[in-house]
């Protein structure tokens, strides 16, 4: 039996864990969920939830997945034997397939947008002309479905290989360069004539908008985009050497995070409104600004193929992280099988996500509770899977470990670990099972 891999450093541990964070959440996600539900109250309530409950609930992933050395489930069951908290672990694996089933489809998009760019056909010839170009790719059949699938052939292949430290190092400078884009696209949308609108809309709360399923979407969100609820970050810490400051690596994540959040939102909303799209397009939104806003800088067809590849970078780095847990869980120890389990949920996970892919076509009049099966799939997971995994996750670090092994892990100070330990005992669960009841009493009354 081969021995298992370890992070080489703590630099590489933060950024497989920040790749894994950063990716379609932040950038495609965050944007049209704020403009479809009312701007500025989503975000306040979206950093809110990242600071208060997500990033205390990420470093308990990571200090069990540490402690554990193993994939999810056989850390569960070490940390605690006989118990049932290695369910935790299975749910994960269950909710990663899902996950992964509708984020390959929008991977999928990403492959179809980087060859329109490439072959320069990503340039507006009438008013309406991205609207039209995004529909007719994500109705177009063939087209979704050979690019979701292609999209997780690149996921698999990557994870079978073992060349995830490669893409680690590559994302070392693609983020980096990423984030520079972001900040000249930003300037950009910014000095554009009307801009203000859309700062306004993203910053100053009118909290008539509050509901409780926004709270809900927001929580969910603030989970999604760290990646926590499903294990995946206790799977990667599983991969580190004993002497790191967890403490520290949860809060870069989550402060990098947020910031690429909220600059993906500078470059979306001023130029939706300075342009004159709607801020409530749904999952279209990127995909149909950015083009628009790239269309407003000097060399912009160039650049927005570069754009193009460093998004799929992005979103490969969380994507792997996701087929990373099924398998690891899927072979436990065994490591010869990494390959073939690869292989064999990778081909799982497309089918799952056939329905999601063609339900803004063909499938487009089957509803589940009166969304399409794409929303459905997405709400399942972010609203109920995630705050559901979350909270049993908390539950775990707050009342299965004891103090004094979390003072031998943590190295922090009395303080920090208590006030720790006081949301993952108490705050997080209270504050995650109110917005639940709430949020899911709202879609069913
Ligand atoms: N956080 C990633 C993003 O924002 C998506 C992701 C990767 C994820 N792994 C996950 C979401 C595990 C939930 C659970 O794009």
């Amino acid at each position: 039996m081969a021995k298992r891999d370890h992070f080489g450093s703590k630099i590489g541990f933060v950024l497989a864990a920040a790749g894994s964070a950063i990716g379609l959440g932040a950038i495609w996600k965050f944007p049209y969920m704020a403009g479809t539900n009312g701007g500025s109250v989503f975000v306040l309530l979206f950093i809110l939830c990242t600071i208060l409950i997500g990033l205390p609930i990420l470093l308990a992933e990571f200090i069990i997945g540490r402690k554990g050395q193993a994939d999810a489930v056989t850390s569960f069951k070490k940390l605690a034997p006989r118990k049932p908290w290695f369910v935790i672990g299975l749910a994960g694996f269950f909710f990663s397939i899902i996950i992964l089933s509708f984020y390959s489809v929008v991977g999928g998009w990403i492959l179809s947008y980087l060859i329109r760019a490439i072959t320069f056909s990503l340039n507006g010839t009438s008013e309406t002309f991205y609207e039209d170009l995004f529909n007719s790719v994500i109705s177009n059949p063939w087209e979704v479905i050979v690019g979701q699938g292609a999209f997780i052939f690149l996921t698999l292949w990557i994870v079978s290989g073992g060349i995830q430290g490669g893409i680690e190092k590559a994302s070392k400078w693609m983020m980096p360069l990423l984030l520079i884009f972001f900040l000249v696209l930003a300037v950009r949308s910014l000095t554009l004539e009307g801009a203000m609108e859309g700062v306004k809309f993203l910053f100053v709360p009118d909290w008539s908008y509050f509901t409780w399923e926004t709270a809900l979407l927001a929580l969910g969100q603030a989970f999604f985009s760290l990646s926590v609820g499903v294990s995946a970050m206790i799977t990667y810490a599983s991969y580190l050497p004993k002497e790191t400051r967890l403490g520290n690596s949860a809060l870069s994540v989550s402060l990098l995070n947020i910031g690429v959040s909220i600059m993906a939102g500078l470059v979306i909303f001023p130029a939706v409104f300075a342009l004159g799209f709607s801020p409530n397009e749904g999952p279209g939104l990127v995909f149909i600004i950015l083009p628009a806003v790239f269309e407003q800088i000097i060399f912009g067809q160039f650049f927005l193929i570069l754009f193009f590849v460093l998004l799929l970078f992005a979103t490969l780095t969380s994507s792997i992280s996701m087929l990373e847990i099924v398998v690891s869980i899927g072979i436990k120890s065994k490591y010869e099988r990494r390959k073939r389990a690869a292989w064999v949920y990778g081909i799982l996970i497309f089918l799952i996500g056939i329905p999601s892919a063609l339900s803004f076509g063909i499938l487009s009049d089957s509803h589940i509770l009166g969304m399409s099966i794409f929303d459905f799939a997405d709400f399942f997971t972010s609203s109920f899977g995630l705050p559901l995994g979350a909270l049993f996750i908390s539950l775990f670090a707050g009342y299965v470990l004891t103090k004094s092994e979390l003072q031998n892990d943590l190295k922090v100070n009395q303080f920090l670990l208590n006030t720790w330990r006081f949301i993952v005992r108490f705050a997080a669960p209270i504050a995650i099972i109110i917005v639940f009841i709430q949020g899911v009493m709202k879609l069913f009354v």
